[in-house]
């Protein structure tokens, strides 16, 4: 029997920034000197001295002149309420849970929930925002439609209502999930929601069949007793963040589906499959007293219908949404769609759990600008591939196809459409990179370099880092950069190399140039604007370093590269998430979830309402500048 005792907690903080005989990456302070001495570099200055010094070092004054950004930072704080950088912002509060979309449709009262009521308003806890401008083609940035993802609900929801039955509850709780598209338009530079619109909808868990396409369509293990074929399920379930595809379609993901079923497994071959999905007896919402599909005991392959990418036309309120199984199944958090060079599209999606992987599709046939209809099944057909980071820079993808390498029989896969939907079990075997915790991801529209949020991953002992996840007990997350290799067929092709971006968290305040509010900890959705900056919303500030969480902005080239700005903080309890600009880049549309208080109608008797908000310019000017 081995003497030897598990490292302490305080021996292993202290390991964070060694290199151990346990592990070959670089430390945090090896990388963090590196970031920054290529940005002096840039600069023309010589920065080795400075880099090797920190930390500490004492606190540079901002340098603010060297970034492109026109704002002054708001400084951290936590309070109810919303902030926003000064330089002539306003943030309008456009919609909240249970804002009526349709002219018929009732107003929110707390005190009187009903699934009906809540099917015709604005869902809970609202996520990833995509404004889809109106006409479809060429529209005017003052007209568009405005997706929104519904994530989860949760019991704060009934505060007001405490006597409703656990059945309408549970209606309320399936009709607040999902999705809404919504036309707005703006008027008098304020946005105001068009409730009569023919085009708005709501899509959610309660009513709204979908259709299951690509390999796995079909396939037995799809199959159900409402679904005997395997190629439509009732809803989608915690659409976290998504994308928006170039012929016109939302793609929004489903992230924490596990979360749902509950009950004993009636299939045992389902077990092992279940378990790396996290699926199991205890279902956090309790569904299956009112609705079997979610009880393993009676529908044990139910949860594999879910996890995946559902792709939908907003500019028809009668399209059936899709759910995209060529895109593979776990936990997405988004779907950044691009072309590469060839034509082909390419989506970006992470996998939110520590130690999953980022992956990315490649579809087998080309995007086609001049026939929309010959788009609207591209995402069916062709390859998936999950990131293996290596120490040199490069980032592998490696093919999730059946058949190829340990992807056969031996390993228990007898299809791709087992492959896909058993994803995380097949790039395990294909060794990709665990990561801490792939969320939000961006594409920089000049540059085409990706960035990846990694929102954190406390779990990660010393010994289990690795280049791109290189410090240990990560409690605040980092940003990583991806760039297509030159050469070759771009975000297609099966190579790119990649570099840190930023490190989330205090230990890095003391970098020259960044503000005293620079520094933001656990990033989590991304959006790029249209000048390449990029905009880091943040989830779990508040744990990991106490302040709010909020939005940062900075540029990614130039000497202003990496030093974030703090632009946007949310009232205390809530997310920032689903940052999106409107082509013109004179608004912003970001959501606020799970508020805390009584945001944002600060009334006693209104609980707090997750919300989206429209940020301007009194100016009329563009966002950032
Ligand atoms: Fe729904 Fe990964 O946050
Ligand atoms: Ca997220
Ligand atoms: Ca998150
Ligand atoms: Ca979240």
């Amino acid at each position: 029997m081995s003497t030897r005792r598990p490292p302490s907690c305080k021996e292993e903080m202290a390991a964070e920034d060694t290199i151990t005989r346990h592990s070959t990456s670089p430390s945090f302070n090896d990388i963090l000197g590196r970031r920054l001495s290529r940005r002096h570099l840039l600069k023309g200055s010589a920065a080795a001295a400075l880099a090797a010094s920190l930390p500490p070092q004492v606190p540079a004054a901002p340098d603010f002149s060297s970034s492109s950004l026109g704002f002054t930072e708001l400084p951290h704080g936590l309070d109810n309420r919303l902030h926003v950088a000064e330089g002539g912002y306003r943030a309008q509060v456009l919609l909240r849970w249970g804002d009526p979309l349709f002219a018929n449709a009732p107003a929110f009262n707390p005190a009187r929930q009903s699934a009906a009521a809540q099917q015709r308003q604005f869902g809970y806890n609202c996520d990833f925002t995509a404004f889809m401008p109106l006409p479809a083609r060429g529209g005017a940035d003052l007209r568009g439609l405005l997706c929104v993802n519904h994530e989860y609900t949760s019991s704060r929801m009934f505060s007001h209502s405490p006597g409703l039955s656990r059945e309408i509850r549970t209606g309320v709780e399936l009709a607040a999930h999902g999705h809404t598209v919504v036309e707005l338009r703006q008027r008098d530079a304020a946005w105001e929601v068009v409730t009569n619109s023919s085009l708005n909808r709501r899509i959610s868990p309660l009513d709204t069949w979908m259709r299951l396409a690509g390999p796995a369509a079909g396939h037995s293990r799809l199959r159900t007793r409402a679904d005997p074929e395997g190629t439509r399920v009732l809803g989608t379930l915690n659409n976290c963040a998504g994308g928006t595809t170039p012929w016109g379609t939302v793609l929004i993901c489903e992230e924490n589906f596990h979360s749902y079923f509950g009950g004993r497994l009636a299939d045992p071959s389902e077990q092992e499959n279940h378990q790396r999905y996290g699926v199991g007896p205890r279902s956090r919402y309790g569904w299956a007293r009112f609705h079997p599909r979610f009880d393993l005991g009676r529908e044990p392959r139910e949860p594999n219908r879910f996890g995946w990418v559902v792709e939908i036309d907003p500019y028809d309120p009668t399209s059936i949404p899709v759910k995209r199984t060529a895109l593979g199944r776990f936990r997405h958090e988004s779907a950044t769609v691009t072309l590469g060079q060839d034509g082909r599209v390419v989506v970006y999606s992470g996998d939110d759990q520590a130690f999953e992987y980022l992956y990315k599709f490649v579809s087998h046939g080309r995007y086609d600008p001049k026939t929309p209809s010959n788009n609207k099944d591209l995402l069916d057909e062709g390859v998936l591939y999950t990131a293996r980071f290596d120490e040199d820079g490069r980032v592998h993808w490696l093919p999730l196809v059946y058949g190829e390498g340990p992807l056969t029989r031996e390993n228990g896969f007898s299809s791709q459409a087992e492959v896909l939907i058993e994803t995380r079990r097949a790039a395990d075997l294909l060794g990709a990179t665990p990561m801490d915790r792939p969320e939000g991801i961006a594409l920089a529209p000049n540059s085409g370099r990706v960035y990846l949020a990694l929102t954190k991953n406390p779990a990660r002992k010393p010994w289990q880092r690795n280049s791109a996840n290189p410090r240990a007990h990560n409690r605040h997350g980092h940003i990583l950069e991806l760039i297509p290799s030159e050469g070759t067929t771009g975000h297609s092709a099966s190579k790119a190399s990649w570099e840190i971006f930023a490190f989330g968290g205090k230990r890095v305040r003391d970098i020259p140039g960044l503000g005293p509010a620079g520094w933001f900890a656990c990033p989590d959705n991304l959006a790029c604007d249209d000048q390449d900056r990029l905009w880091i919303a943040s989830d779990g500030a508040t744990s990991a370093s106490g302040i709010a969480d909020g939005l940062w902005a900075c540029d990614t080239r130039g000497p202003g590269r990496a030093l974030s700005r703090h632009f946007l903080r949310a009232p205390r309890g809530a997310e920032v998430t689903g940052p999106c600009f409107t082509p013109d880049q004179r608004t912003l549309f970001l959501s606020i979830q799970h508020p805390g208080g009584n945001w944002p109608d600060f009334h006693p008797d209104a609980p707090p309402r997750p919300a989206v908000v429209a940020i301007t310019r009194r100016d009329g000017d563009t966002i950032g500048s």
